[in-house]
Parts: structure tokens; sequence; C-alpha cells
């Protein structure tokens, strides 16, 4: 089969089309012909080995010391069944599934196994009202907000900031707040504000005019992907019993949070934090029922993986990257 192989760390360059051995399902595995995958910020930078300093060492032991282990990227995927093991009982062939790939990656290929009830990832069956492109690109952002927003149990009527919302997580982010009833908050850049007002934010804030931070205002849960907002001053904009919410937080933003919510009720959360197949299948109802819409930006093919990593370096997307595969 055909895959996209990460021969070093480095440049979108290292990554290489190539054909590999074709997996083959164990007894608790299915076979999924993938038909669509996605190019995430995560993607480039395990591309780069590009992590805070805290978790650069477990990282690198992990992901390969010299060059990748993990040869073939990717954390998402929608595709059909091609096979099953014997042991496999939700799942049949034929199915159209969607599934986050978690810490084994592999969905720059036509094919992968995923274990029925994966450790770390996620499968079932993808929404029926949406492509394999759009369904590609819900596992991975979707099931990441959904799990950090639980961990600040947002109720209706609260107040959320979204910093970086207009990514791949902060697009479902700020959907999965307005479900929940907030006022939504958004901040990004320019480019990416009439798209966050028409995905459901209440407010919008371009970063390049107006610091959040330096306003009075106050928030129930601030929800942060960007790494380079100071989190001492979120956490001081938090209400009593308020959560920050960190995806992607440096040692010395973990320890400012900590140090100027000492003594208060509020909540600082970061790690990481993948969803289940449960979470993907209430993401899937959320779609079906018209609440949750993927926001995807350009589309390329799989043999403009390249040229698909150069425009994710851009940082200018717009939500998703999406790569059709078959
Ligand atoms: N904790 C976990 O479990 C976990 C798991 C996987 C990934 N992550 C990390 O989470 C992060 C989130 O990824 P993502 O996929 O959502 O990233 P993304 O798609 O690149 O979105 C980030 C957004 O932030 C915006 N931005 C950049 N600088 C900003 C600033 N100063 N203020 C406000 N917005 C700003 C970017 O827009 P512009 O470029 O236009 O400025 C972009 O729209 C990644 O770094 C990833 O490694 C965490």
């Amino acid at each position: 089969m055909r895959a996209i192989v990460c021969t070093d760390y480095g440049s979108p360059d290292v990554l290489q089309l190539k054909d590999v051995l074709k997996p083959v399902p164990k007894d608790n595995e299915v076979l999924v012909r993938i038909r669509a995958t996605t190019v995430s910020t995560a993607d480039c930078e395990l591309r780069r080995f590009d992590f805070a300093l805290w978790i650069w060492v477990p990282m690198r032991l992990g992901f390969g010391i010299r060059r990748p282990r993990h040869r073939v990227l990717g954390q998402e995927l929608a595709g059909d069944i091609e096979s099953v093991g014997k042991g496999v009982r939700s799942l049949r062939k034929g199915d159209r599934v969607f599934a986050a790939t978690g810490i084994g990656l592999g969905a720059y290929a036509e094919y992968i196994c995923v274990r029925e009830n994966p450790q770390t990832g996620a499968i079932t069956t993808m929404p029926a009202n949406l492509s394999y492109e759009e369904a590609a690109a819900v596992p991975y952002g979707g099931g990441e907000a959904l799990q950090f927003l639980r961990k600040a149990n947002v109720r209706s009527g609260q107040r959320v900031l979204v910093n970086g919302a207009g990514g791949s997580f902060g697009t479902f982010a700020v959907q999965l707040a307005k479900v929940l009833g907030a006022h939504v908050t958004a901040v990004d850049s320019a480019p990416k504000l009439e798209m966050l007002r028409t995905i459901g934010a209440d407010r919008v804030i371009d970063y390049s005019k107006e610091d959040f931070t330096d306003s009075p205002e106050t928030y129930d849960v601030i929800f942060d992907v960007v790494r380079n907002t100071p989190s001492g001053r979120m956490a001081r904009l938090l209400t009593e019993n308020g959560c920050l919410l960190m995806a992607n937080p440096g040692f010395l933003q973990i320890v400012r949070a900590r140090w100027a919510a000492r003594g208060s009720k509020k909540g600082v959360v970061f790690g990481a934090s993948s969803g289940t197949s449960e979470d993907l299948a209430h993401l899937r109802g959320l779609v079906e029922a018209g609440q949750l819409h993927p926001v995807i930006d350009r589309r390329f093919l799989l043999e403009q993986m390249v040229e698909a990593h150069w425009y994710a370096e851009t940082g200018q997307k717009l939500g998703n990257i999406v790569v059709v595969v078959a």
C-alpha cells in the first residue's frame, strides 16, 4: 500500500510517499481502508519534534531517539472497514467509520489496523450526514476539545473564552461550549474572526489588536490552545470557581498558572487528553443533530502531503486541513 513515511525529524521535506506492507488485522482489530485524513498542528510538531522542555525527553524516548519510530504520522481518519478480526463484535465489514489513532499514529496511509476497543484513540461509525473528508476532521480536535471542556464542567450560562479558537481544537471548543449553553468569546487572528462568528462565537477578539488579559472581564473557563499567552494573567481573569484549560503549556506556564490560582478554588488543567470511542459516538450525535460542523480549509491529495504540511506551517489554516487518500 502507499503511505507517507516520515524519514527523519525536520521540515516537511522529510515526508516521502513510499510503498509499505499492508497491515493484517489481529483478532481484536479491524482493517480500515482510509479515505481521508488530516494535517494538524500537532502532526507538524511531531515531524519537527518541537515540544516543551518538560515533555521533550519522554516524548523523544517514545517516538524514537535518532529518527521517528512511528514512521507513518496522522492522528485521525475516515474510511471503510475492509475486514475484521475474529474477536471483533461491535464493528462490521463495510461500516463507514471515523477514528482517532492515538499514540500509534499511522493515518497517512491507504490502510490501518485499529483495535475495536483502543487503549488510546477511538473508533466508531461516522456521522451519516458527512462525507469522508468532513468526518476525518472530527475525531482529533473534537475528541480532545470535548475531553478538556468536560474537565471544566462547563454549564449553561457560563462565560467561556477560547484562545486560539480558529484551529482544530478551537473550532470544536467554540461549538461544544455553545452546545452546553455557554457565552463564548473566541480569540484569534483577524482572517479567522468571521468564520468564528459563523460557528457561533458570541464575541470575537483579534489578538493583534487587543490583549484580552489587559481587560478586567472575567471568565468561568479559559481554554488556551496557544503556548504564548501569560498563564498567570489568564488564571487571574477566572471567576472564583473558574478553570484554566491549557492544551499545550510549557513548564513555566504551569507553574505561573498554579501560583496565580494558589489559595483559591480556581482549577488549572493541562496534560494529554484524548477522546474515547464513546466521546466519538457523542460527537457523531451532535453532528447528525446539526449542532456541530467540522470547519474545513484546504483539501490535498495523499501525494501532496509535503505541500499540505508547508501550508499547515503558515498558521493560516481555518479549522482543519484535509488529505484525500482515495
Ligand atoms: N493536551 C493535549 O492532549 C494535546 C493533544 C494534542 C495536541 N495538543 C496541542 O494543542 C495545540 C492546539 O492545536 P490546534 O490543532 O488547535 O492548533 P491550530 O489548529 O494551529 O490552532 C491554533 C490557533 O491559534 C491561533 N493563534 C496563534 N497565536 C495566537 C495568539 N497569540 N493568540 C490567539 N490565537 C493565536 C492560530 O492562528 P494564527 O496562526 O492565525 O495566529 C490558530 O488559529 C497544539 O500545539 C498541540 O500540540 C495538545
